[in-house]
């Protein structure tokens, strides 16, 4: 039986691959416009929980789903929106540039399900371009209705690291965040690197353009950003992992959400205009 991170797995309908040979590739799948997985020379940085739902209805359990346009509950409509759970449209399949990196563009526009939870014209266009150790992930919502409209978005990225015991953060020093474990009070973080050692849900506020992740046995991977200035850090740690029931029951040793994103203020955007935002995520060299 194939992995849930190989193409095989997955009806060849469902996914687009973006391949540069010798191993470096990334699955999407078209459900959420999920990467599923990003390898670079054969070796996997993203978490996917074995356990995930694939039933083109549920959220996928780990790699990258897109969170549009509501970050956390909603009243309008699911928990951080529907674009994770919509069926997007491969507008670019992929091809190859001519530095041989491979592009691909997904989109998902308004219909008849969106209006009904929120109800406003718009077109999002989520562009992947797979460089040799990087990935870059290029996020724009054009608003094509005759007014304006908010929202908050977010690149809810699944890490995949050996031990979470040794894993940490840097980049957040000073910054305040949000502590959602501690009645969402608003601490500053005092850390130059930070470790995660416990059930850990927190929105860092005016993230600088870059974090790096460092683990024990995988390189380190920097995470750059534009016009995305949160970063929510997040493990449900043993008993979460354990209450969810598409989540391995070892799933948060093996993983961090480091996530991009608009989500401490929304965005403002007027009719015709759009927002564009994007991260990247680089392998570093050892
Ligand atoms: C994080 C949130 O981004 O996503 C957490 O900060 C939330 O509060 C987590 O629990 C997972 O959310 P979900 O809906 O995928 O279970």
């Amino acid at each position: 039986m194939a992995t849930v991170q190989s193409p095989e797995h997955y009806p060849a309908g469902d996914i687009v691959v973006l391949d540069r040979g010798n191993g470096t590739r990334v699955i999407v799948h078209l459900h959420g416009a999920t990467v599923l997985s990003w390898q670079c020379n054969g070796v996997e940085h993203l978490f996917l929980s074995s356990t995930s739902v694939f039933d083109n209805k549920k959220a996928i359990r780990g790699g990258i789903p897109v969170i549009f346009p509501q970050f956390g509950p909603w009243s309008l409509g699911p928990q951080h929106g529907f674009a994770r759970t919509k069926r997007w449209t491969n507008v670019i399949p992929p091809s190859t540039d001519k530095n041989g990196n491979i592009i691909a563009a997904f989109q998902l526009e308004d219909d008849d399900e969106t209006r009904q939870m929120w109800n406003h014209k718009f077109k999002v266009v989520y562009t992947l371009m797979l460089l040799d150790t990087s990935l870059v992930c290029n996020f724009v919502v054009h608003n094509t209705g005759s007014s304006s409209f908010d929202f908050t978005c977010l690149l809810h990225t699944y890490f995949r690291v050996a031990d979470i015991n040794s894993t940490s953060v840097l980049g957040l020093k000073g910054l305040k965040y949000v502590d959602k474990i501690r009645e969402s009070k608003e601490f500053t973080e005092e850390r130059d690197v930070v470790s995660v050692g416990e059930k850990t849900d927190r929105v860092y506020k005016d993230s600088p353009k870059t974090v790096v992740i460092q683990t024990a046995a995988n390189p380190s991977i920097e995470v750059s950003t534009l016009s995305f200035p949160d970063t929510v850090v997040w493990n449900p740690w043993e008993e979460g992992a354990k209450s969810m029931a598409d989540m391995d029951d070892d799933g948060w040793r093996h993983m961090l959400c480091v996530e991009a994103g608009k989500v401490s203020s929304s965005v403002i955007l007027e009719a015709g205009d759009k927002f564009d935002s994007s991260q990247t995520l680089k392998i570093l060299p050892n």
